[in-house]
């Protein structure tokens, strides 16, 4: 008899959206083994965690989600286990620490988790499936995910060789390897037949795609996916400053569906600190890179990372990376205290500052940032924005005669916006007249 049928998965997603995309694939391996997909974790009969391991806070997120689960063992019979980066690093150990978890899956395990499962339920043994032995390769797609969104994702290539001195990926996703065309367009267009409008190109270093394999280069691969016909945007995350090429730039003026945003990570304005993370270029360069893309594209958004605090960032350090904020006037930005990580090399580095000192360059780095963001929403106050609907807002009805949908615009801003009650814009790229700009999103008219 099918082990799977009449069973419920339950699998829950932390960190970034890799782990998105990976955790629809996972959904998708066992619903064709004939398992239902549950949104309720105390009525499932195997629960997935898919995990993060970037910083150390997204691997407290995780114990804590797997404390919350383990009392559902009390009543029935439930399969527990994890997969992601957090399983890729800890493997074992995670068992050792949480005895009720029943299988522990890395990385390029999870187009094996069927199968991993399966033997977890049908053994006394305990199944930890990870390292890189066996390379994932993506297979084939039969069939689309049951629910296609209007705006996806799809993974081009996977793992990391950069080895910034700060950062766990490639110890936990491993060396880089791209997808191969056919596969990516083949996957693209099965996802725009089923109702995508817009695709995110997703990488760990999106912008060296092809460059190790010696396929296609990635402004090449754009320009194919350029042609899907139905599709209506492109963007792609994340790229590397050092792998931001002419072609890239070029790329953006050329193929009318790639999107002016580039997220593009420069994590401290300090020259001495980019080179004890092993970033491999200079304030300078990340400089006039932003300065060709904003000739090229006028109206380009640009975002970006921070790591504060880092091993020995000096106040004059920290104050360098405020000024490179002043200077480029991003349009949003991330930024996080520094995190240790296990493997690292940054891990030897002596590190001075205090946890204190870290928290208040933080607040100090945000709060200059918040400046920009309002600043650059409140700039397009007053303008028509091309917006891709992607659904109703939470309000819904406006006033029992309009109707309210949210949406972004091709520099990927939230924006809100209104319409009479009875026109359905979701899925298509709307005109949208600006009227208000708050810190996080705007509000318009169509
Ligand atoms: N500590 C803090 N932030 C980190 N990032 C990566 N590794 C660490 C770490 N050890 C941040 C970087 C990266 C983003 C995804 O996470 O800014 O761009
Ligand atoms: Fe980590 Fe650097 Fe690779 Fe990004 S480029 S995944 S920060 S090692």
């Amino acid at each position: 008899m099918n082990y799977y049928k009449n069973k419920r998965l339950y699998i829950d997603t932390l960190g970034c959206q890799m782990n998105v995309y990976d955790s629809d694939k996972i959904r998708q391996s066992f619903e064709e083994c004939g398992c239902e997909i549950t949104d309720s974790a105390s009525e499932a009969d195997i629960i997935i965690l898919n995990t993060c391991s970037i910083r150390e806070k997204a691997c407290q997120k995780a114990f804590s989600f797997l404390g919350r689960v383990k009392k559902l063992k009390r009543n029935k019979k439930v399969a527990i286990g994890v997969c992601g980066c957090l399983a890729e690093q800890e493997g074992r150990k995670i068992i050792e620490r949480m005895p009720y978890l029943d299988f522990v899956a890395g990385v390029n395990a999870i187009y094996r988790m069927p199968e991993i499962v399966k033997k977890a339920a049908e053994t006394k043994y305990r199944p930890v499936d990870t390292g890189f032995d066996n390379p994932i390769e993506e297979p084939l797609l039969r069939s689309p995910k049951s629910k296609v969104d209007i705006s996806e994702f799809v993974t081009i290539m996977r793992g990391c060789d950069n080895f910034c001195s700060y950062c766990v990926v490639p110890y936990v996703r491993g060396r880089e390897i791209s997808r191969k065309p056919e596969s990516i367009i083949n996957e693209i267009k099965m996802l725009v037949a089923n109702g995508a409008s817009e695709i995110t190109l997703l990488g760990q270093n999106v912008n060296s795609y092809g460059k190790k394999n010696g396929t296609i280069t990635f402004a090449k691969l754009i320009e194919l996916v350029n042609e899907i016909e139905g599709l209506k945007r492109i963007r792609f995350t994340t790229s590397h400053p050092k792998d931001l090429g002419d072609d890239l730039i070029e790329a953006f003026k050329k193929f009318d569906k790639l999107c002016p945003h580039i997220h593009l990570p420069v994590q401290s304005g300090s020259d001495a600190v980019l080179k004890r993370m092993n970033r491999q270029y200079k304030i300078k360069d990340y400089i006039e890179k932003i300065e060709k893309l904003r000739k090229s594209v006028s109206n380009i958004s640009i975002t970006s990372d921070f790591i504060v605090g880092f091993c020995q960032e000096t106040e004059e350090d920290f104050n360098m990376t405020l000024d490179l904020i002043k200077n480029i006037e991003f349009d949003g930005i991330f930024a996080f205290v520094y995190s240790p990580r296990p493997n690292a090399a940054s891990r030897k580095f002596k590190d001075m500052t205090s946890e204190k000192e870290k928290k208040e360059r933080l607040y100090r780095l945000l709060k200059l940032q918040e400046y920009y963001t309002k600043k650059k929403n409140k700039d397009i106050v007053g303008t028509i924005q091309k917006t891709l609907a992607e659904g109703l807002s939470k309000r819904g009805l406006f006033k029992n005669e309009k109707k309210e949908w949210t949406g972004r615009t091709d520099t990927n801003k939230i924006v809100n916006f209104i319409t009479s009650k009875d026109y359905e814009p979701i899925g298509k790229i709307v005109n949208v007249k600006i009227e208000k700009a708050f810190s996080h999103s705007l509000w318009g008219i169509l």
